[in-house]
């Protein structure tokens, strides 16, 4: 069942490659994002005037570089809720809102509650979901599955990935139909994303030296990621991953806030995990870095490859073969879901049933 992998985990953070190109391949016509086939009309993409994305835990996460992405290279404002928040709130949508719910499993209590109170204020509710036929597929109006097939391991990975994939489609989709780029250029845009599950693959090529860190982190008590940007959205998945089943309190934060408390935390040999992929806030990023270094942290840097970096920053650094800043978060989260995975295993955790924890929130 876990076809030689010694966890469910290791074998989805490999099995990524292939589900990607699964969710996005049938999605494709000419070189063009195309939802016909599941009937999803152009008007929703076209009328809307604000995007709301609302999910839990780490599909929230992946609702975050969506953000990211979207407002890029849509110049649409894009909020993103939590959905245990979103639910009690008094939300401020209308029918010119296009909700966008994420969800692996289809079944989280607050997810489901969320989407039902949107589509009560007249909101189209689009719902990027796992599993067939779950309750968020039936009750939502439209529905782009992920195909990352059953996810056992309670830390979600494969499925984070495909909900990327999708949120990327659905960016491309709009861009065409709002007309905010030309063919070609979304055309190119596809063509980068299409490229993702090779670099997957390339990061795979890392593992041992990621499972060397890990085995330096398995001694940490507290782990800090940091990054600016789509950085710091992929630092929270990051964070994530390492304390729901390593049980080290990790935290993610916006790199620039640190001086605005929580360099206090820094002390010798704390690791922190610098991402700094993006190009227009690297020197910013960099200098944030040099921070923590200078008070003794122990800094695994993930840039770009050939980033111009003295190595008095960082401790090991660990490079993603891309140059498009734009499609970094696929290379990035899997470095980050081997780090995690290790530290684990190093620490000797079931990774694949971490304590108090369900696979799918179904009670509040
Ligand atoms: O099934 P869902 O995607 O709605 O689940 C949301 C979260 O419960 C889930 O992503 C959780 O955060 C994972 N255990 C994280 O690895």
């Amino acid at each position: 069942q876990k076809g030689g992998y010694p966890h469910f985990m290791l074998k989805e953070i490999h099995e990524q490659p292939e589900v990607f190109r699964k969710t996005i391949r049938p999605r494709l016509n000419n070189g063009l994002p195309d939802f016909s086939q599941e009937s999803i009309p152009d008007d929703i993409f076209r009328e809307c005037t604000h995007i709301q994305v609302i999910a839990c835990g780490t599909a929230m996460y992946a609702g975050m570089v969506g953000r990211a992405i979207m407002e890029k290279e849509l110049r649409i404002p894009v909020t993103v809720s939590i959905a245990s928040e979103f639910r009690y709130d008094t939300p401020l949508m209308d029918q010119h809102t296009l909700v966008i719910v994420v969800s692996q499993s289809g079944e989280t209590i607050d997810t489901l509650a969320a989407l039902r109170l949107a589509k009560e204020c007249g909101c189209k509710v689009l719902s990027i979901v796992n599993v067939k036929g779950s309750s968020i597929a039936r009750e939502s109006d439209y529905v782009l599955y992920t195909h990352a097939g059953p996810e056992i391991a309670v830390a979600s990975t494969k499925a984070y990935m495909v909900q990327l994939a999708v949120l990327y489609l659905i960016t491309a989709r709009m861009a065409l139909v709002r007309k905010k780029d030309s063919e070609e250029a979304v055309r190119a845009f596809i063509t980068s994303l299409e490229k993702a599950p090779d670099m997957i693959e390339q990061i795979m090529a890392l593992d041992e030296t990621i499972r060397k860190q890990a085995e330096k982190l398995a001694f940490a008590h507290d782990a800090f990621y940091i990054g600016r940007g789509m950085d710091y959205a992929f630092s929270l998945e990051g964070a994530l991953k390492l304390k729901e089943i390593s049980y080290i309190h990790a935290e993610a934060y916006a790199a620039g806030e640190l001086k605005h408390g929580t360099i206090a935390l820094i002390e010798p040999g704390v690791p922190v995990i610098a991402l700094a992929t993006q190009d227009k806030i690297f020197a910013k990023t960099i200098s944030n870095i040099r921070e923590v270094k200078a008070r003794d942290a122990y800094v695994i840097l993930i840039t770009k490859e050939g980033a111009d970096v003295s190595d008095d920053v960082y401790d090991i650094h660990l490079e993603i073969p891309i140059e498009d800043d734009r499609f970094t978060v696929f290379p990035c989260a899997v470095i980050l879901q081997l780090l995690a995975y290790y530290t684990a295993y190093a620490k000797g955790y079931d990774m694949d049933k971490p304590r108090n924890l369900a696979k799918s929130v179904t009670v509040e």
